[in-house]
């Protein structure tokens, strides 16, 4: 297998897309990721494919092994991440079907693995969760769409697998965050960690109970039906992503270890 060095962990409906795919099977020391990874080329690029729930969505987000995940993209040789997620607008401004790149995260998880590192002194910086190349590269893409997306967004992500309450969800607007989620973290955090460039590329399906303009309670078949509308939309421009990203890697993302001794060796 020639190795793939972007990954793209999302949702079901890539796998035909990718030329010459094969998959492979990855066992981690975290365990087993959701799904075997699907391999294949893209323009010039070689790419992995990890759908993040399983293929047949079975694992719910709060079961996700993202560890696993994560380490099985790396020890593949993948070493940028592109990570499309559906995601609850806290800003009515932000219709669904709106793209967006957030810039920032919030977390309001609980009981999730956050780290590889239970041992020694691993403290990687965090300041700006997402790789500003690959953010700059979607964002290009984008533009030159009908639907250019909106380049900034601070996504909290919370425990699921229930959405929020009213009051969950305007207490969190009145904080200034714009999007919530479920599995946005620890899966950024995890990927910094390994000193990969990850970039998430946000799909608002709905807005969030308690928003103004938002429908009575958020259901999940709402989320389900929007994020299958744009899913081909959302194919399409991930695919132009992988061919336009920079191979070199310029960003402050594979520093991430600057000035740190690992315990163990990474993939
Ligand atoms: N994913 C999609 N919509 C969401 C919402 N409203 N809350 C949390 N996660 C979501």
């Amino acid at each position: 297998m020639i190795a793939p060095d972007v990954a793209v962990i999302g949702g079901s409906g890539f796998y035909s897309l990718l030329d010459g795919a094969e998959e492979v099977v990855v066992e981690t020391p975290f365990g087993a990721p959701s799904d075997a990874v699907t391999v294949g080329t893209v323009g010039e690029r070689r790419v992995a494919f990890l759908p993040r729930h399983g293929r047949d969505h079975s694992v719910p987000p709060h079961r996700i092994n993202y560890r696993a995940n994560l380490w099985a993209l790396r020890s593949l040789g993948c070493r940028q991440v592109l990570a499309p997620c559906a995601v609850g607008a806290l800003d009515p401004a932000l219709v669904p079907g709106t793209i967006v790149l957030p810039d920032q995260v919030v977390d309001r998880t609980t009981g999730r693995e956050q780290t590889f590192f239970d041992t020694g002194a691993v403290h990687v910086p965090f300041a700006d969760p997402y790789c500003a190349t690959g953010r700059g590269t979607v964002a290009a893409v984008a533009s030159r769409s009908d639907r250019p997306a909106v380049e900034r967004g601070t996504m909290v992500v919370i425990p699921g697998p229930r959405f929020s309450s009213r009051a969950e969800s305007r207490w969190y607007a009145a904080q200034g965050f714009t999007l919530v989620n479920m599995t946005g973290l620890p899966e950024a955090a995890l990927a910094r960690e390994l000193a990969l460039c990850y970039t998430a590329i946000a799909l608002v399906t709905d807005l969030d109970a308690g928003i103004d303009g938002g429908h009575e309670s958020v259901s999940q078949a709402e989320v389900f039906r929007v994020f299958a509308e744009n899913t081909e939309r959302l194919r399409a421009m991930v695919l132009d992503v992988v061919t336009e990203l920079p191979t070199d890697r310029t960003c402050a993302c594979a520093d991430a270890h600057e000035g740190i001794t690992l315990p163990f060796p990474l993939p």
